[in-house]
C-alpha cells in the first residue's frame, strides 16, 4: 500500500474521499459504510470523526451527542466504549442496518486498514471537554499501534489540536478545516504557517479560486466537501483542487476517472 501524500501526482485526478464512509448508502461512521468504501474501486481515503469515551477510548461519532445516529442519549464522553457498543447505530438509517454499532478507531483501522488512507477528523467538544491534549494523544497512540502513521491525515476545525498533533508527531500529515465564521478572512497559507498543516479543507460554498492558488503557492493541498453531484465535480476540478470529499464516493469515481469535463 502506497503511503499517503497530501497532493496527487502532477496531472492525476483528485483523490476521492468517502465522507463518513459511503454515508449516502449506509449509516455514517459505521463499519458497514467504511467497508463499502474499501470495497469500491477507486476510493482513496475514508474520512471519519472521532471523540473520546469515558474510558479514554477513541470512538467514531460525528455529533456531539448520540441521539441522531444511535439509540443512545447524551454525549459519547459519558459512556464507556463497551456501553457505546451496545447502542444500535444502523436502524436510524434503514432497518437492514440494524445491529451496526459505533466502532472504535482501533476497530476501523484494524478492520479496513489494509488498503485505505484515512482522514481522522478530531472533533473538539467545548461543552464536554476532555483534559487538554488527551484526545490527540489517544488518537496518535491508536494509529501507531496499528502501524498506520504513513496512511493517516489528522484534521480538525480546532487548529490547536492539529498543531498539537504536529508537535507530538512531527512527521504526521495534518489538515486544517476552514470555518467561515471563525477563520475569515484568512487564507490557507496562514493556517500552514501557524500550524504546519499540509492540507486545507473547506466546504464547497467556501472555496474560492484564490484559496487554491494561495495553498498551492506554499505546497498545500486543497480538499473540498461534500461533493455529490456531477456539476459540482466539474466546477471543483476546473479550480484544480486535490481531493473531493463525498457522501457517495463510489458513484463519483467513474465520473472523475472518465475525465468528464476536465479542464
Ligand atoms: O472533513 C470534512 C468534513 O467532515 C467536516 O465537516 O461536520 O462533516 O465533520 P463534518
Ligand atoms: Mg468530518
Amino acid at each position: 500500500m502506497r503511503p499517503f501524500r497530501p497532493r496527487p501526482e502532477s496531472g492525476a485526478t483528485p483523490y476521492v474521499i468517502a465522507h463518513r464512509g459511503i454515508s449516502a448508502k449506509a449509516p455514517e461512521n459505521t463499519l458497514a459504510a467504511f467497508r463499502m468504501a474499501a470495497d469500491a474501486r477507486g476510493v482513496d481515503m475514508i474520512e471519519l470523526d472521532v471523540r473520546l469515551t469515558r474510558d479514554e477510548e477513541v470512538i467514531v461519532l460525528h455529533d456531539r451527542t448520540l441521539q441522531r445516529t444511535t439509540t443512545g442519549n447524551g454525549t459519547a464522553r459519558a459512556y464507556s466504549s463497551a456501553e457505546l457498543h451496545a447502542f444500535d447505530a444502523g436502524s436510524w438509517f434503514h432497518p437492514s442496518f440494524k445491529g451496526e454499532h459505533m466502532p472504535t478507531l482501533r476497530e476501523v483501522l484494524a478492520g479496513v486498514g489494509d488498503h485505505m488512507w484515512f482522514d481522522v477528523e478530531i472533533k473538539s467538544d467545548w461543552m464536554h471537554r476532555e483534559p487538554p491534549g488527551l484526545l490527540e494523544r489517544r488518537v496518535l497512540e491508536t494509529v501507531r499501534e496499528q502501524n498506520l502513521m504513513d496512511r493517516v491525515m489528522f484534521s480538525s476545525f480546532d487548529h490547536r489540536l492539529i498543531a498539537n498533533v504536529k508537535s507530538l508527531a512531527p512527521g504526521s500529515v495534518t489538515g486544517a478545516l476552514y470555518n467561515l465564521y471563525w477563520d475569515f478572512p484568512h487564507s490557507p497559507s496562514y493556517f500552514h504557517e501557524r500550524t504546519g498543516a499540509e492540507v486545507f479543507v473547506c466546504a464547497r460554498h467556501e472555496l474560492r479560486r484564490s484559496f487554491v492558488e494561495d495553498a498551492h503557492r506554499v505546497g498545500m493541498a486543497v480538499y473540498v466537501y461534500t461533493i455529490d453531484i456531477p456539476s459540482d465535480i466539474q466546477a471543483m476540478m476546473s479550480m484544480g483542487i486535490d481531493g473531493i470529499i463525498s457522501n457517495a464516493a463510489d458513484d463519483i469515481v467513474p465520473i472523475i476517472q472518465s475525465g468528464w469535463n476536465r479542464p
